[in-house]
């Protein structure tokens, strides 16, 4: 018994070793981020476990336990109202920036009547997001990269975007671009998956390994710490002046158990999709793993960030 678990280990162990070895997904352009999600999208297991929204959830301190999708529609809910988009009137125009299949942005439509535009690198994504798009919703997508925003400048009243920014390599080009299509004064609400301040903290080898593949692993070029990308809007000749962020790390970290756990809950969804979704989700383990541990330990941190334009 003992020896048969064993050698199972080692083959799983090696299968690991090689898919993660041989890793596509390791960013080179914003071609790979577009081929990851494209990827992704089609093989429909991070829709069916994570469901429409490829973010976070917010956990409050008092109960880490909640419904994983629930939390993830709470998070949308909670950087509304920190950020103060609730505060722009009804049919104001805003813009998603990196949509996935639209969860946030149907939100936004439907919770607090603005009119919508959602852009991603992912054409997939745009299908999908427009397939779960009801016709009667003021939501609308499109494929686009962040980095060249094919809108005028001031064209929104508010801009939205979470956790994309760790997929582009030039950080600064992002804030320029989202602060530059907001109108002055229109309201930037942005989440990320940030570095500690490596201005403070030099990292050890083991620190370093693990950066390396929560950056290879999902299409990531580099993480910004939250102070850096604060710099970066403020630095942005469009910023209206002042950028305030915060670090939810506390109340988004308990998704990172939820994310595995809700694999063993749902066994029904790798039934459905079949064997090979069952090597797609088991090769996302390890890295799930390595997040919980960076976002426990301060080294990868949960950044929230809110301008005026
Ligand atoms: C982790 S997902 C988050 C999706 C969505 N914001 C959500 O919360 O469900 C990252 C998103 O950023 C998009 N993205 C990454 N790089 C991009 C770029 N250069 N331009 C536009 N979208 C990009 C990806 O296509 C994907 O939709």
């Amino acid at each position: 018994m003992l020896i048969n678990l064993f050698l199972w280990s080692l083959i799983l162990s090696f299968l690991i070793i090689i898919i993660w070895s041989f890793n596509p997904r390791k960013y080179r352009s914003s071609l790979t981020v577009s081929s990851s999600y494209d990827a992704w999208t089609n093989d429909k297991l991070l829709e069916k476990l994570w469901g429409e929204h490829i973010h976070l959830g917010y956990y409050s301190q008092l109960s880490n336990s909640k419904d994983f999708k629930q939390a993830k529609i709470d998070f949308v809910h909670h950087l509304v109202h920190w950020s103060g988009l609730d505060k722009l009137p009804k049919g104001s125009r805003i813009i998603d920036i990196g949509c996935g299949i639209g969860g946030s942005s149907r939100i936004l439509a439907r919770d607090y009547d603005f009119d919508v535009v959602g852009v991603t690198i992912s054409s997939e994504q745009v299908k999908r997001a427009s397939q779960l798009t009801p016709k009667d919703l003021s939501c609308r997508f499109q494929v686009m990269d962040a980095l060249n925003l094919k809108f005028q400048d001031g064209s929104y009243d508010g801009v939205w975007s979470v956790e994309a920014g760790a997929h582009i390599l030039d950080k600064q080009r992002y804030a320029d671009e989202m602060l530059r299509v907001l109108r002055p004064g229109g309201v930037l609400a942005v989440a990320d998956w940030n570095r500690c301040n490596d201005k403070k903290l030099s990292l050890g080898l083991v620190d370093k390994l693990i950066m390396k593949q929560l950056l290879d692993q999902w299409s990531h070029p580099e993480f910004a710490s939250i102070e850096s990308f604060s710099e970066n809007l403020l630095n942005s000749s469009f910023c209206g002046g002042k950028v305030e962020s915060d670090d939810w790390s506390k109340f988004t970290k308990p998704s990172w158990n939820d994310s595995i756990m809700e694999g063993f809950r749902r066994l029904d969804v790798f039934i459905e999709l079949g064997p090979k979704s069952f090597l797609h989700g088991i090769r996302e383990i390890p890295t799930i793993i390595l997040m919980r541990l960076a976002f426990g330990s301060g080294l990868m941190r949960f950044g929230v960030f809110r301008a005026r334009g």
